[in-house]
């Protein structure tokens, strides 16, 4: 039975969503390691953090010591990791970070799992699991046709994604040498509640909202597959809990959307729910293109859905109308975000209020 989950990145934007999908509709204990970057908000937890299903440790997982002392204490039934730095502009600028915790944090989790599991018995060890949550960037830039499948040659063009693809290949590795039972995914563009203001859609709703300009990247005809987050976080327990050792499984939400078409929808919307006396779409403003910029990524999505029967239930109108709301419905969250008063916040709160 598998009912304890140590999830790395649980503070994050998909990492808390699947935090909150367990503690909400399961009886897992959660344990959520975090280092609590500057993408970590335990801000994002409070609806479960008083919860006696949920514990917290403030650890990197590049700290081996105090990752082993993790597997030790809370003898997890399974593993979800998430934890990463994901933002491809921050990887251009300052790519160290990504070296660091993306291959070497992977690495270092990787070896602490292989010692934890040859120590378990019986089926404790038959059941561990170590699952690692990838993108579909590995994959490299798409043309006008074609859908990424779990054949398609790794090809990973930003440091963040290069980063990507060598953890993948470490958890790669560590199966085919070790026989530890790991799995891989790799999914499309996420959105929804909780995202970190720097990335496209969460950065449009608020800029839009404040009258700031609307920075559209080149002549915004780049492709991405949206895929809301509850939507991600109910598909990798479903591959943590019927997926096979091994194997690599695509996640992708049949929602293709050029950037210009992503951000005109959110102006809509907003016209729409929060009305001033000119269109949003008036904000928008063709910026500097983003060195190596992927033009396209779409996945094909079957395999999962044909092994699994997984299927995404928002689509990306439902999703991110839920999301412009969520946004303009919670003020306090974004406040504490925006001015940096949530790292202030988890400084004050973590010691006393989570274990
Ligand atoms: P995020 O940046 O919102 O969250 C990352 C979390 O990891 C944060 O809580 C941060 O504090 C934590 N973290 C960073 N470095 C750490 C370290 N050294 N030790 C412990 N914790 C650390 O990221 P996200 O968007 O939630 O993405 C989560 C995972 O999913 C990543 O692995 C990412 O590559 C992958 N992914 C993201 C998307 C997407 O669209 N956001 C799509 C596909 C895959
Ligand atoms: O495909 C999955 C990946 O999606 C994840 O692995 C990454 O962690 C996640 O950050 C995301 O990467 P992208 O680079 O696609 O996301 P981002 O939100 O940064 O950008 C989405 C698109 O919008 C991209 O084509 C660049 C463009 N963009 C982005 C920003 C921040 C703009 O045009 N203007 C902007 O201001």
């Amino acid at each position: 039975m598998k009912n304890k989950i140590l999830i790395t990145g649980g503070a994050g934007f998909i990492g808390s969503a699947v935090v909150r999908q367990y503690i909400a509709e399961t009886d897992f204990t959660v344990i959520n390691l975090d280092k609590l970057t500057y993408a970590g908000n335990l801000q994002s937890l409070t609806a479960v953090s008083g919860n006696h299903q949920y514990r917290f440790e403030k650890v990197d997982i590049c700290d081996a010591v105090e990752v082993a002392r993790v597997f030790r204490e809370h003898q997890p039934d399974v593993v979800m990791h998430l934890a990463a730095e994901s933002h491809v502009d921050r990887s251009i600028t300052g790519p160290a970070a990504f070296m660091q915790t993306n291959i070497v944090g992977t690495y270092i989790l990787l070896e602490a799992a292989r010692t934890y599991w040859n120590g378990l018995e019986g089926e404790h060890k038959v059941g561990f699991r170590f699952h690692h949550i990838s993108t579909d960037e590995v994959f490299g830039s798409l043309g006008e046709s074609g859908l990424f499948t779990e054949e398609t040659p790794y090809e990973p063009n930003s440091p963040y994604s290069a980063s990507k693809a060598a953890s993948d290949h470490l958890v790669r590795a560590w199966h085919h040498t070790y026989g530890l039972p790991v799995i891989t995914t790799n999914c499309s563009n996420n959105y929804g509640p909780y995202h970190f203001p720097e990335k496209l859609i969460p950065l449009m709703i608020l800029n839009a909202v404040n009258g700031k300009p609307l920075p559209v990247y080149g002549n915004g005809d780049n492709i991405r597959d949206w895929l809301y987050v509850d939507d991600h976080a109910r598909a990798l327990r479903l591959v943590l809990e019927k997926g096979k050792p091994g194997e690599t499984y695509n996640i992708g939400g049949f929602n293709e959307k050029t950037n210009l078409e992503v951000v005109r929808t959110i102006c809509e919307i907003l016209d729409e729910l929060r009305p001033q006396n000119a269109p949003y779409a008036r904000l928008i403003t063709f910026v500097k293109d983003r060195p190596g910029h992927d033009h396209r990524y779409a996945i094909d999505a079957g395999k999962i859905a044909r092994e699994l029967g997984w299927r995404p239930s928002e689509t990306f109108e439902t999703g991110l109308r839920k999301t412009v709301l969520w946004y303009l419905e919670n003020a306090e969250w974004v406040e504490g975000v925006t001015s940096g008063d949530y790292q202030k916040w988890i400084a004050q709160n973590y010691e006393q209020r989570i274990i």
